[in-house]
């Protein structure tokens, strides 16, 4: 063990600072590692363990504790700390008063937005618009860091098949290649050009990995996962966080093939830095070392740090376990100077790059100046106008004229509730800021009409939230019946009904999970009473997962998908009702009938007798084998034709590159978006593969009349795949079908080979 040194720690080699303090020019690779090596030189075994160790903040009790320690040099970083003068007071402790000065990374989930709340990441993801994700995290980046946060817990990159999972809501859908898309867009976004870039914070993938498809869509629950769906399903989005220079990577909670992934050799070692090179760091999700206990994995709570340390990850979040063990297993040479040096390195040069060595604290007096900024609110509208998915639009009820003196009722528990525009994660932003559908519809019409709201129905968990204040006073019998007739009387009264139906916030996200897709309460009755008057509905839907919106898609007449869509959401949801934006968003997930058809993904193999067999029509004797609308499905206020497909050669080598191309065209009178899809199959191979893989896409924009080409590149990385015949990556010569379109259904066929 090293003795504590009096010298304090002199920087050897100055940096470029922009006037935030930032690094306005990346240091080399070099140069950090020569700064990390002479800190390395100077810390104690306490001190360096203190780097690994990450102190909850504000909303834990312990936090009492949190200055001492900080004092001591036991603490590298801080979570869940907020406010800008409560983060400078910690760093002013870690900074001026702990021996090295080691600047503290303060941590916090900013996952859609930090005070400006932009649509929920799966809405993100349905807007198929990389540009704009990317645009959206850098201005949450820019909020972050100018309210004293270094490091975002986002994005969370879970591929999910299961609409039951409450954490759907967090990542970008059921699709690898969408997902590695949204991935790159995200690291883009948040951490800038290079870690350290002005504005912007560290990025942290999580959850480390296969998260997403817990049994049975229960939170936290085991995961199964063999090979082939980890290679070519679960992990393409992490590996291209870290083409894209992700920083930092967050293990997930739950038992990966009956080992945790919180120490998880295999994917924290074997796949994470030997096979992708992955030069940041880990850190563990909340208290997930503590609880490899509770997993029935760690004999006790040294067991469960020494086990998380060995399998790689670098920092503990919040469980304390690496505090209480790893100096005294350090000094019994269970664990070497070199795996403890290894393990502090990417922290502190994570550190040096973000400047805040430099740099260590936040100007309290410019916070609110970026906080506010006119520009990001803009974003957040255009986003949530991006996001939404137009589902149903019978005789082109939709958009709504403005005309003047009509009566519009907003009715439904989505209609003017702040906190449901909004979710868990959206902590940092401002209901009383935040625009309600009532509200954005109301002031696009003015004086124009009379807009007049019912709630209708009040909605309850029928377990509670793990987070406390979520839950408002149920009401009484009485207080439901009176609302729920105030409703339909208005509807009665009213020339057009919105309905704004969906779930609570707190439906969806962490230890939200539920095992029906079916409207919460008395939703679907009301819609149905509403329906039979006969007049005009619209159903305007805010809410996590898909729902059973099978009645709906037969009676109700047009229905808009507007996701949990942030602080403009009411704003945006009026813009695309009366024509002032065009739907263009596509579903990120396979839409299922209900809940019984789960899993379900466009990407299935095919089967010995597919649904095209004479006489065999569904796999299932009560209900059809395909979804209610397909992955990729969107419609819009106009229509496209898609033509002139075109592939440049007919075959390609192995490792070579196809160009396919095809013209879409905007066959309608108004301008919109439509995102163009392209799918393959592979015909034959070493293994079954899927029926269709989305390979390319590309949202464009088309003027009335317009005709655009466009092109898509497939090379070896598209057309190569995890094998489990060959427990490897293999590209085959074989027969592929390719196919372009508006959705996974597309028709629009062609074929090519790929030869030796
Ligand atoms: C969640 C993580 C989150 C962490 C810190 C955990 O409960 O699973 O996604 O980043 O808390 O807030």
């Amino acid at each position: 063990m090293q003795g504590w040194s009096l010298t304090v720690p002199v920087l050897v080699v100055g940096l470029a600072l922009s006037a935030s303090g930032q690094t306005a020019t990346p240091p080399s690779g070099q140069q950090v590692a020569g700064r990390v090596a002479s800190l390395l030189k100077q810390m104690t075994v306490e001190e360096k363990v203190g780097q690994l160790i990450q102190l909850p903040g504000a909303y834990v009790p312990e936090s009492a504790q949190t200055e001492e320690r900080l004092r001591k040099g036991l603490g590298g970083s801080v979570l869940w700390v907020r406010g800008v003068a409560a983060l400078n007071k910690l760093q002013r402790i870690a900074v001026g008063e702990s021996r090295l000065r080691i600047p503290l990374i303060f941590g916090l989930d900013v996952i859609h937005g930090y005070r400006n709340i932009f649509p929920m990441p799966l809405a993100m993801a349905a807007s198929w618009d990389p540009p704009l994700v990317e645009r959206a995290q850098a201005a949450a980046a820019r909020e972050a860091r100018a309210a004293g946060i270094h490091w975002t817990f986002a994005p969370n990159l879970d591929i999910a098949r299961d609409p039951r999972w409450g954490r759907l809501i967090e990542g970008a859908g059921e699709d690898p290649f969408l997902g590695a898309a949204m991935a790159r867009a995200q690291v883009r976004g948040f951490q800038g050009a290079y870690v350290g870039s002005p504005g912007h914070v560290l990025a942290c993938a999580k959850h480390f990995a296969g998260y997403g498809a817990s049994e049975g869509g229960r939170d936290y629950d085991s995961v199964y996962l063999s090979d082939t769906q980890l290679y070519n399903v679960y992990l393409p989005p992490f590996q291209a966080a870290v083409d894209a220079g992700v920083g930092s990577f967050m293990s997930a909670y739950m038992d990966l093939n009956d080992v945790p992934a919180t120490a998880n050799h295999f994917l924290l070692r074997k796949v994470l830095r030997d096979a992708w090179g992955f030069r940041g760091f880990v850190v563990s999700d909340a208290l997930g070392v503590g609880n490899l206990l509770n997993q029935g994995y760690a004999r006790d709570r040294a067991d469960a740090a020494l086990r998380g340390f060995k399998a790689g990850t670098n920092m503990e979040m919040a469980s304390g376990t690496y505090g209480e063990n790893l100096v005294r297993l350090a000094g019994e040479g269970k664990i070497s100077t070199a795996e403890l040096d290894d393990a502090v390195r990417p922290i502190l040069e994570a550190k040096i790059r973000l400047g805040l060595f430099e740099n260590p604290y936040t100007d309290e007096t410019a916070v609110e100046t970026v906080l506010e900024t006119p520009e990001h609110r803009q974003l957040t509208r255009v986003a949530a106008q991006r996001s939404a998915v137009l589902l149903r639009n019978e005789k082109g009820l939709l958009p709504l004229s403005k005309t003047a003196g009509r009566s519009i009722a907003v009715i439904g528990p989505m209609a003017h509730n702040a906190d449901n525009m909004l979710t868990d994660w959206a902590r940092q932003g401002d209901p009383k800021r935040t625009v309600t559908i009532y509200e954005g519809v109301r002031d696009k019409l003015g004086a124009g009409a009379r807009v007049e709201y019912a709630q209708a129905i009040d909605m309850q968990r029928k377990y509670p939230s793990m987070f406390p204040g979520s839950a408002s006073k149920p009401w009484t019998q009485a207080q439901a019946d009176k609302a729920y007739a105030e409703a339909v009387a208005l509807a009665k009264r009213s020339d057009l009904i919105i309905m704004a139906l969906g779930e609570l916030a707190s439906m969806s996200g962490e230890g939200a999970s539920q095992s029906s897709l079916e409207f919460p309460g008395r939703q679907q009755e009301l819609l149905e009473t509403v329906s039979a008057m006969g007049k005009p509905v619209v159903l305007v839907l805010v809410n996590g997962r898909p729902l059973n919106l099978v009645w709906a898609s037969m009676h109700v007449p047009a229905i808009l998908e507007a996701w949990h869509p942030g602080s403009e959401g009411g704003n945006a949801i009026a813009d695309l009702l009366f024509g002032d934006a065009v739907p263009g968003g596509k579903l990120p997930v396979t839409w299922p009938r209900h809940a019984g058809q789960i899993p379900i993904y466009y990407a299935h193999n095919l089967t010995h007798q597919p649904e095209t067999a004479p006489n065999f029509t569904s796999r299932y004797w009560d209900e059809s084998s395909f979804p209610l609308f397909p992955f990729g499905y969107g419609l819009s206020y106009t229509t496209f034709s898609y033509s002139n497909l075109r592939l440049k050669q007919p075959q390609v080598k192995l490792g070579g590159k196809l160009e396919v191309s095809v013209d879409v065209r905007n066959t309608g009178k108004v301008a919109g978006d439509e995102v163009v899809q392209l799918y393959i199959h592979q015909r034959a191979g070493s293994a079954s593969r899927p029926v269709r893989l989305l390979k390319g896409f590309e949202r464009i924009a088309l003027a009335p009349g317009e005709t655009k080409t466009v092109s898509f590149v497939l090379g070896k990385d598209e057309l190569s795949y995890w094998s489990s015949a060959t427990g490897g990556w293999v590209q085959e010569a074989e027969a592929f079908d390719l196919w372009v379109g508006g959705d996974s259904a597309a028709r629009l066929h062609g074929e090519f080979r790929v030869v030796e």
